[in-house]
């Protein structure tokens, strides 16, 4: 039976869980449906640590932005953004610079009705509901060239969103179309799910499978094919590595335990 309510995008089918919503689920949102909820719940009926993997990759994002605008960028263009979950892109950026500049790029639309209604009021940060693999539209939207300078550096990031993109060519390619729109001192923000030998691979393998019966499937990727991504970069230390050992800020005990749980490899370069 449909669950369809007042505020949802009339064409969207809520029968079906989206990643943007069950992630949101797994995070503690509001923003998903019983489909999602239900995802979500198999999710971690396959991998009981699916949870700390949300986690750590959301904290991941926020060490790697404060990162990027401590290192003096601040313009931000976020590719498969999500739900605006707390804190946002554009909360921690301009903890470091009240000047930053946001663009969020989604195409789960209560995702983008939920960033509108979140970014309506907030000058420097905008939403463009967009398919990120369209690299040329996203680059030319107004959305885009109305809040980023391209003169300027600019941090790409794509967290735990490139693994939707199944064509593993098209994926990398990709990621070169973003980076040469933006100049020299740009940084390039990724995180992707790995399936390569490490402990709770065969747990990523079932997630993979589950992920066939959303709206969005995902591939998992090796270390190398992920490592490929910033050959020409400047890797920032430590490298890449899974999204609970970088940078950490507090102890926790499965980044000391068992940092393949996070099942994300994470890394932030510079653009020479
Ligand atoms: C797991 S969520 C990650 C959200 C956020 N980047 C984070 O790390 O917290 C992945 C997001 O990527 C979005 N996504 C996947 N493929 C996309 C595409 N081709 N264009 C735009 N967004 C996409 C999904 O809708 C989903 O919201």
């Amino acid at each position: 039976m449909s669950t369809q309510t007042s505020w949802v995008p009339p064409d969207i089918d809520v029968d079906r869980a989206s990643p943007a919503r069950v992630y949101d689920y797994l995070l503690g949102g509001a923003w998903n449906f019983q489909a999602d909820r239900e995802m979500a719940n198999a999710a971690v009926a396959r991998m009981p640590w699916v949870r700390d993997l949300a986690r750590y990759n959301r904290t991941f994002l926020g060490r790697a932005v404060r990162y990027c605008a401590e290192a003096g960028v601040s313009q931000f263009l976020d590719l498969g953004s999500g739900m605006p979950t707390s804190k946002s892109v554009h909360e921690m950026a301009v903890e470091i610079d009240p000047e930053s500049r946001v663009v969020y790029v989604e195409q789960e639309q209560v995702a983008v009705a939920h960033s509108e209604l979140i970014l309506a009021t907030v000058p420097g940060a905008g939403i463009l509901g967009a398919d990120m693999r369209a690299a040329e539209d996203v680059l030319a939207s107004p959305v885009t060239r109305g809040l980023l300078d391209f003169a300027e550096p600019v941090a790409v990031i794509m967290a735990s969103s490139l693994h939707y993109v199944l064509d593993a060519d098209e994926a990398a390619a990709l990621v070169r179309k973003y980076l040469d729109a933006v100049p020299s001192g740009s940084y390039l923000v990724v995180s992707h799910i790995t399936d390569d030998g490490a402990e709770g691979s065969a747990e990523v393998r079932q997630l993979v499978e589950l992920s066939r019966s959303t709206t969005a499937a995902g591939a998992a990727r090796s270390r190398d094919w992920i490592a490929g991504l910033f050959d020409g970069l400047d890797l920032v230390d430590p490298g890449l590595v899974f999204t609970s050992q970088w940078r950490p800020n507090t102890p926790l005990r499965l980044v000391t335990d068992l940092p393949a749980h996070a099942s994300l490899l994470a890394a932030v370069a510079r653009k020479p």
